[in-house]
């Protein structure tokens, strides 16, 4: 398969790594060659690699395309670019509807909508992608655990989900840092917190058929520390506030999307 990208950025340089990373089938790869920098970088490290001097040129040698643009920008890329009917387009534009895609790269007519996350690189990600399967299920195969969503709404909910990662971020780093203000060095808060984030993400994997509302009483022992601070937080409107956000991030998305 030639695969082509349209915005050679954050998310398209994780692709185009987890793609290539040992013991994957190793695709041809068309880069737009913005970002020159991480363009010329990916090139540089893989030699199925190659940055066209455009992104015509990208789309003229490629079957299935992937758009990588920020939603910012992608009408008026999309709107000079010319697209083949037979090409499968994969539009990973947050916010973009099918249908909107569909009038920007027509003729083309196979599109589907993914959301891929920046672990593709280590070939862990959750990959949402509607419609279901096709060709581009089996890409993303390589790169994750493929969710197939029947209804573009759901993926819609899901692409609102995603926005919480950096909030993720700095939950965690605001905890290691009160930790550190008590004198441990901030390197072993560091460690320390990402160890105890990941045994429990590793949790919510091996113990599937628990909802995440039951794992959070089973860490709050009535009386205990645990409890203590869930309390203190819903009290606070702490998570009426994340509802709050989540709600606005999706009124957000769906104006782009209309
Ligand atoms: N990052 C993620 O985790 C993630 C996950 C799922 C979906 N997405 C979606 O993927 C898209 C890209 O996100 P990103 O995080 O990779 O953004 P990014 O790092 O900003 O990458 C966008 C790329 O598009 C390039 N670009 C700008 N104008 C262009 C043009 N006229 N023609 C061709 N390329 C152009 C930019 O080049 P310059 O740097 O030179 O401007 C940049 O390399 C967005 O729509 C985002 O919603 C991202």
């Amino acid at each position: 398969m030639i695969l082509g990208f349209i915005g050679t950025g954050a998310i398209a340089a994780a692709i185009v790594s987890g793609l290539n990373s040992e013991g994957r089938a190793r695709l041809t790869i068309r880069l737009s060659p913005r970002n020159a920098g991480v363009a010329a970088g990916l090139a540089s490290r893989f030699d199925n690699v190659s940055v066209c001097a455009s992104s015509q040129e990208v789309l003229d040698g490629s079957e299935t395309v992937i758009l990588a643009v920020r939603p910012q920008v992608a009408e008026e890329v999309l709107s000079g670019l010319r697209f083949s009917s037979d090409q499968i387009v994969i539009s990973l534009v947050a916010g973009f509807s099918a249908r909107r895609i569909a009038d920007l790269v027509a003729p083309a007519g196979k599109i589907w909508r993914a959301i891929p996350l920046p672990s593709v690189a280590q070939r862990r990600s959750p990959i949402a992608l509607y419609p279901p399967l096709g060709p581009p299920a089996e890409l993303f195969a390589l790169l994750g655990q493929v969710f197939e969503i029947e209804k573009e709404d759901h993926l819609n909910a899901l692409n609102t989900a995603t926005s919480t990662m950096a909030a993720y971020f700095a939950f965690v780093g605001h905890i290691a840092s009160w930790v550190a203000r008590k004198g441990i060095p901030e390197q072993q808060c560091r460690e320390y917190m990402a160890r105890m984030f990941a045994g429990l993400a590793d949790a919510g994997l091996e113990v599937s058929e628990r909802s995440f509302e039951d794992l959070a009483r089973a860490h709050a022992t009535p009386g205990g520390l645990n409890e203590q601070v869930l309390r203190d937080l819903t009290d606070h409107g702490v998570f009426d506030t994340l509802t709050e956000a989540l709600d606005s991030v999706h009124r957000r998305a769906a104006d782009v999307s209309a």
